[in-house]
């Protein structure tokens, strides 16, 4: 599959006309992610899904937004069932998880749906349009940005599943005990090997030609900003500690603290569930896992070579929720839990469904099939073990001793 030839112009063009003619690795997955017309969330929207590059919890039919909107239920009563209630949804996709959320509690909670705003901040406008077609019928939601939000207006929840392993990532690598950034720069192929691009008749050059000519590579540099040795600061991860290899390489996730300090800064009373893959900074940080977690999916197929399929293929990172969790008490968010998809789904009554998947008088083949993306979702060695994040502001200390349901259990050891 090739890389789409306008993106490469676009990132190319970005590179030869940045001063030292790189650009941070978080700059070239924002662009090839986010790229309001060539980037992978813009042209391959359609693309995700069992058929498509990837799949997530919502693609496995209605139960897991079902079972989200049990818990949404139980948030709203604690809080005393104020009128609006707001669910906040960010990195909404294809709006299926919504969609999922307000039939379910229009046809079963209706007290609580009459109470709903349903907002959803989407970054892709391909996206935002599906959503827009798809959830029509709903008056209750509305769309914009997490900068149009008041500050300190939200009484409810922001939410979000497999959002922030989508957010740009920084990536860096150790030199002799020194952190140091791994940056994007261009390179000529030629047929005696490659050679970095600097003279301005090649920057001219680069104006007419895609990506056939010159190819993207890494380039070490010093840090971009002094936010990436105080983000270990902040987890807790002694980088210089002698226990991490020389070229040890990992990510950071600045973007994933921006946009928690806005959402705490957003949220007066209520919740922030985040959901998705990721550790523990200790687990994260392992100086085992000295490749980092950046990966790429195209087609299913995963590796993690974020240069080749430009613009076609998705690049995620995972999530370090020590980061969450430790940025979020500074920004006046306090932990409220944190367990695994497959207890939070259970505590919620995903077992009763498959009990009663079982015992229904469908056919064996639609039983068998029910079945399994039930267990799909609990799946420890797959969406099972993802991390489920709960996080409260602006609680009273009546309210913040009530335990929510999908977090009655004690926390899972994640080693
Ligand atoms: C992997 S998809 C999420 C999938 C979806 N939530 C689901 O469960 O199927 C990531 C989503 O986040 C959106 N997104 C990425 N960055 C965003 C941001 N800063 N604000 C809002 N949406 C964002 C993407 O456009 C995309 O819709």
């Amino acid at each position: 599959m090739d890389s789409h030839p306008q993106l490469c112009q676009v990132i190319g063009d970005r590179i030869a006309k940045s001063p030292d003619q790189r650009i941070t690795f978080a700059e070239y997955m924002d662009i090839v992610l986010y790229h309001p017309e060539y980037g992978y969330y813009s042209t391959q929207a359609i693309n995700l899904g069992k058929q498509g590059d990837f799949f997530t919890s919502v693609h496995l039919g209605a139960d897991f937004g079902e079972l989200l909107a049990e818990q949404f239920l139980q948030m709203w009563e604690i809080l005393d069932k104020p009128v609006p209630f707001s669910l906040v949804e960010m990195g909404a996709a294809q709006g299926y998880l919504a969609l999922d959320i307000l039939k379910y509690l229009q046809q079963h909670h209706p007290q609580f749906f009459a109470a709903l705003r349903y907002t959803i901040v989407e970054k892709s406008p391909a996206f935002r349009q599906l959503q827009q077609q798809r959830l029509q019928d709903f008056q209750v939601v509305n769309w914009c940005s997490l900068d149009e939000i008041p500050s300190n207006s939200i009484t409810g929840c922001f939410f979000s599943n497999e959002l922030v392993d989508a957010l740009p990532v920084h990536r860096f690598i150790l030199e002799k005990g020194q952190l140091r950034e791994i940056y994007v720069t261009l390179v000529k192929e030629s047929s005696h090997g490659s050679e970095n691009k600097q003279n301005s008749e090649e920057k001219s050059l680069l104006e007419s030609l895609g990506c056939g000519v010159f190819r993207f590579a890494e380039v070490i540099g010093s840090v971009s900003t002094p936010r990436l040795a105080e983000y270990f600061d902040l987890v807790g991860v002694q980088l210089t500690n002698g226990l991490y290899p020389q070229g040890y390489r990992s990510e950071v996730n600045l973007a994933a603290l921006d946009w928690l300090s806005v959402v705490a800064d957003r949220l007066r009373r209520g919740y922030v569930l985040t959901i998705d893959y990721g550790y523990p900074a200790s687990r994260y940080y392992n100086p085992r896992r000295w490749q980092g977690t950046l990966q790429c999916y195209w087609r299913h197929q995963r590796h993690d070579n974020p240069y080749i399929n430009i613009g076609r293929q998705d690049i995620t990172a995972h999530v370090d929720f020590t980061a969450l969790e430790k940025w979020g008490e500074e920004w006046g968010l306090n932990k409220v839990g944190f367990t695994t998809q497959e207890v939070f789904l259970m505590m919620l009554g995903l077992g009763n469904r498959i009990k009663s998947a079982i015992d229904s008088e469908q056919s064996i083949s639609k039983v068998l099939s029910l079945r399994d993306a039930l267990h799909q979702l609990i799946d420890p060695l797959g969406l099972g073990g993802f991390g489920v994040l709960l996080q409260s502001k602006g609680l009273s200390s009546k309210e913040s001793s009530q335990p929510l349901r999908g977090f009655s259990v004690p926390e899972p050891v994640f080693i």
